[in-house]
């Protein structure tokens, strides 16, 4: 009779559902939220999407989340006091400790029920343990077409995203500025250097 194999003890673990985390937050804008000309500080929003990105990754993960990065920060309409602002968060993709959440932002006027889409971010979370240590999040479940599309979004932003960063830093480390002085002519700067 041959030897027993014995393989090692790999536990795997469930696939969780995008629906099962999907998460919303609605808030009125009041006017302490405001700036003076009555329309609602940025940072208010960026807020209220990090924690929405907190309850919809820590959900998931069944764990503890920080925020690693942000992408798509772009605020296309204002949104002014009084409005009703709506934040819809899923899971677009899981790595093996981090996951992204896609957040849509949308603000409802009221009292005319019209709605303006105010922008659509990404939010990178990793996972951690109650050590505080890198923890492993549950795999993604894609149950339709739109869960399987944003997934193969996240993927090609997370592509071309590492690809701009490496031209980014070779582009920088690269940078004469005595060569590249002549680039600031064509921009609204006045060159008004010290005498070093
Ligand atoms: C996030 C953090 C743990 C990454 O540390 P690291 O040494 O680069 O760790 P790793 O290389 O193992 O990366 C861990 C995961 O984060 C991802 N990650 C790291 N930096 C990232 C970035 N800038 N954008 C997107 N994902 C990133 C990695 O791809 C990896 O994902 P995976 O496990 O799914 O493959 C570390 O930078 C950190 O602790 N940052 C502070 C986060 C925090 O406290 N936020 C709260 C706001 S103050």
């Amino acid at each position: 009779m041959g030897a027993k194999l014995l393989l090692p003890k790999i536990e795997v673990m469930q696939a969780k559902p995008v629906s099962a985390s999907r998460t919303t937050i609605t808030e009125l804008m009041i006017p302490a939220y405001a700036n003076f000309g009555g329309k609602i500080h940025g940072g208010i929003l960026l807020s209220l999407m990090d924690k929405v990105a907190y309850a919809c990754a820590a959900k998931h993960a069944g764990a503890y989340v920080v925020t690693v990065s942000v992408d798509g920060v772009n605020f296309r309409e204002p949104v002014s006091v009084g409005e009703l602002v709506s934040l819809l968060a899923s899971v677009n993709y899981v790595g093996r400790t981090s996951l992204v959440v896609g957040i849509r932002v949308e603000s409802e006027n009221v009292i005319t029920g019209e709605k303006k889409h105010t922008n659509t971010s990404y939010f990178t979370m990793v996972a951690k343990d109650a050590e505080g240590k890198l923890t492993e999040v549950p795999p993604l479940l894609l149950e339709s077409e739109e869960d399987a599309r944003r997934c193969l979004e996240a993927i090609k932003r997370k592509n071309l995203k590492a690809a701009f960063s490496d031209e980014f830093d070779n582009e920088k480390n690269r940078l004469d500025l005595t060569e590249n002085l002549h680039l600031l002519k064509k921009e609204r700067v006045v060159l008004q250097l010290a005498q070093q």
